[in-house]
């Protein structure tokens, strides 16, 4: 059986459920975090020690300003009132992106992170204003303006998963089979499941099938 330590998700689909069962995209946001919920909940029971939420692309900003101002409200509430429980669950919080949000949610973000630093039981990584291509290229900047030797090993050591080990599954809903620029260097071996649900009708079961068959999974690593 695969050992599971990180799981990657893209929670893709929330507008489309949001317009078919609710007439509004942001209802769907809405749902949709009720399945981070259910999500986070799940990959405790199971013992996995990270779980990166692929929350909010670079690309994203794209999207009417009314969409983006309530995803980032949603956010905002999420923490002021769940971060004591996910403090004392011992759940740390990372951000992976860079902070370029409202003073108030940059502050609350940085105080999430520094609050929950030392814990160890799960490690969350948000994904926000999140983009691959612009992670790569910082970090290969930082190694030439260092001067180091282009090594895996020096390229890993100056993307934003430093210390966070590559996700070992990463799974996509709504029924499309993208990465959409996200972990592109992380997810080179990850074992990838694309599933047919959106976002906020994707439960507790579906994640535990998929956990089911990932352990079954012959991983080579390229060889044979
Ligand atoms: C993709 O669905 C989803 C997002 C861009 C936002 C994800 C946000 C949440 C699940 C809720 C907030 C999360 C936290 C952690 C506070 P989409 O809107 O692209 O769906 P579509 O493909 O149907 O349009």
């Amino acid at each position: 059986m695969n050992p599971l330590n990180h799981v990657a998700i893209i929670m893709d689909g929330n507008g489309r459920w949001g317009l078919k069962y609710r007439n509004s995209r942001n209802a769907g946001h809405k749902a949709g975090l009720d399945t981070v919920e259910t999500i986070i909940k799940t990959t405790i029971e199971n013992k996995i020690k990270f779980l990166t939420l692929f929350a909010f692309s670079t690309e994203n900003w794209k999207r009417p300003k009314k969409e983006v101002n309530y995803l980032f409200n949603l956010l905002e509430n999420f923490l002021v009132n769940k971060i004591e429980d996910l403090h004392k669950q011992n759940i740390k919080l990372k951000v992976l992106g860079s902070k370029k949000f409202s003073p108030k949610l940059n502050k609350l973000l940085n105080n999430s992170e520094k609050k929950t630093f030392k814990n160890n039981k799960l490690q969350i990584n948000l994904a926000l204003n999140y983009g691959s291509k612009s992670e790569l290229i910082s970090a290969f900047k930082r190694l030439k303006k260092n001067k180091s030797i282009i090594s895996e090993k020096n390229l890993e050591k100056n993307l934003q998963t430093q210390n966070i080990p590559d996700p070992d599954l990463l799974i996509r809903t709504g029924n499309t089979k993208r990465l959409s620029n996200f972990l592109l260097w992380q997810l080179a071996y990850s074992e990838i499941f694309f599933e047919k649900k959106l976002w906020p009708a994707f439960n507790k079961k579906d994640y535990k099938r998929i956990i089911r068959e990932f352990r079954n999974i012959k991983r080579n690593f390229g060889k044979i």
